[in-house]
């Protein structure tokens, strides 16, 4: 499968930003560890980041014809954005939102997704294995 991993505003900080939340690997580890981890499936993982809201939909919009599947954390966005939620909605793409810390365990303002009711599921508080957890549902399907 090719899937199309978007992370979104300060995901570039990966390992600079809050260690003890996010981890001490940096974006460009977590974008070799998973291109490696679509590899060893037979698979393919493009890797975007943006700190722009637009340049993120746009990406969505893109996406379409080109990847299978897209794997997003949309970090902030997550909490506010209507328009990415419009934007998952309007594709003809399956998502699947990934957030890096367990968001329940946080902020209060963190609890409220308005981006996963676009998205097949949530995982969060799982660290990187989160988006690593949502390719290998894309590619075994749901057994249950
Ligand atoms: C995050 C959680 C968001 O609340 C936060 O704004 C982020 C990262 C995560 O991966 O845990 O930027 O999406």
């Amino acid at each position: 499968m090719k899937f199309l991993v978007i992370n979104g505003p300060n995901l570039n900080l990966l390992g600079q930003r809050e260690p003890s939340i996010y981890g001490r690997a940096d974006y460009k580890a977590l974008c070799e560890r998973l291109r490696a981890f679509a590899a060893d499936h037979q698979s393919s993982a493009v890797c975007m980041q943006s700190n722009h809201e637009g340049d993120i939909i746009d990406a969505v919009h893109e996406a379409q014809g080109k990847f299978d599947a897209i794997i997003i954390n949309p970090g902030a966005l997550t909490h506010y954005s209507y328009a990415l939620l419009d934007a998952l909605a309007g594709v003809n793409l399956p998502a699947i939102e990934v957030h890096i810390s367990n968001v329940h365990k946080r902020d209060e303002f963190r609890r409220r997704s308005v981006t996963a009711s676009a998205c097949i599921g949530q995982i969060c508080g799982l660290g990187f294995f989160g988006y690593e957890a949502a390719m290998l549902y894309f590619l075994e399907g749901e057994k249950a």
